[in-house]
């Protein structure tokens, strides 16, 4: 379709850790595309924020949303908005548009309920998809409408067809977000800034290396960053990974770490920490394949 471009590439390059062998990677940039796209067997690959992939790459196609699919339109749709109230609805946002832009976009505008997400380094589509957030707010805290995409066409949904909670949106694996509408409620730049300083504060001590983010979750809400620092393992190094001394649930690239450097370490953690919990102790990332 017009406007896809497939290249075979290390996924490497589109994941924040680094690490990841080839596939075969269609950029798209328009549903027909996505709809040709999806015909053969798929993965979607966002801001690769949450993912650790295998050096032998992947045998799937994998789809990254770009062009128009990568843009937000934040033009405030007529007839969903309600001025009086302040309720904007925007236009398309592209699910493959990058969230730290998007939310300095909204800051400047005054408009509030996505702020709680800010430093997650996602794309729109695959913090969707997750649900992603803090303890300060989350993706469904502003959304009105999803456009999804299967091998079965393109649908429109809202946030109450879905049985969404924590870090989690219930949408299948597969079902690629492309575009959303964003539900926002008019505030001042100056209240969205001081509502982003404050949840930003809670990163402080988080590592500014290359790095998929956290690697499990809090297993029973106690902090599994605590518990890895408490058994001593910060610090811990295979390779070029290493758990990092800032905070014991990221594990960092230290330039030129591999899939199985990273896996080497998350295997260390989990044989030193599970045994002496009583809830599972489960992975934040994904791996893929
Ligand atoms: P990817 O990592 O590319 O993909 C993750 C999953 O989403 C995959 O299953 C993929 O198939 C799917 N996906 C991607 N795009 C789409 C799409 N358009 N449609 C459907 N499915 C899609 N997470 C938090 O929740 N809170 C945090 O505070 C937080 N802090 C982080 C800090 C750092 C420094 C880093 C590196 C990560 C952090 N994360 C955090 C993790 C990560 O940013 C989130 O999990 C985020 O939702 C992943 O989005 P992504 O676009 O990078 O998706
Ligand atoms: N702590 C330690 N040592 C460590 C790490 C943490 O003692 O090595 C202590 C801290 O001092 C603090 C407590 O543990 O008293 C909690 O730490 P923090 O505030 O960093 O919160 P967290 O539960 O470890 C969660 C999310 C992060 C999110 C932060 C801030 C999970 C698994 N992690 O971390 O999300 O950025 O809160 O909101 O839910 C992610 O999901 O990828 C992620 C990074």
């Amino acid at each position: 379709a017009l406007g896809t471009r497939v290249e075979r590439q290390p996924l490497a390059r589109y994941t924040t850790v680094g690490v990841g062998g080839e596939a075969e990677i269609w950029f798209v940039e328009t549903l027909d595309g996505l709809h040709e796209a999806v015909q053969a067997p798929y993965r979607i690959i966002g801001a690769g924020s949450n993912l650790v992939i295998h050096d032998s790459g992947v045998p799937e196609r994998v789809i990254r949303l770009s062009g128009p699919l990568a843009k937000a339109d934040l033009t405030p749709d007529p007839g969903l908005s309600d001025p009086v109230n302040g309720l904007i609805v925007t236009g398309w946002v592209g699910g493959g548009t990058p969230l730290p832009g998007l939310l300095r976009k909204l800051q400047a505008l005054g408009w509030s309920n996505l702020e709680g997400t800010v430093g997650i380094p996602a794309q729109v589509g695959g913090a969707v998809w997750m649900n992603a957030g803090t303890r300060f707010g989350e993706m469904f805290d502003g959304l009105h409408t999803l456009e999804i995409v299967t091998p079965q066409g393109v649908r429109h949904i809202t946030p109450d067809d879905l049985n969404w909670g924590y870090r989690n949106s219930d949408l299948p694996r597969n079902h690629i977000v492309s575009r959303v509408r964003l539900k926002l409620q008019q505030s001042t730049p100056e209240e969205v800034q001081a509502r982003m300083t404050h949840a930003d504060d809670a990163r402080k001590g988080q590592p500014k290396m290359k790095t998929p983010g956290c690697a499990f979750k809090n297993p029973g809400g106690v902090s599994a960053g605590m518990l890895i620092d408490r058994a001593g393992l910060k610090g811990e190094q295979i390779g070029q990974a290493r758990i990092a001394p800032e905070h014991g649930n990221f594990i960092v690239n230290l330039g030129g770490a591999t899939a199985a450097d990273v896996l080497g370490l998350l295997r260390l953690i989990r044989g030193r920490l599970a045994p002496a919990l009583d809830v599972p102790l489960e992975l934040e990332y994904e791996i893929w394949p």
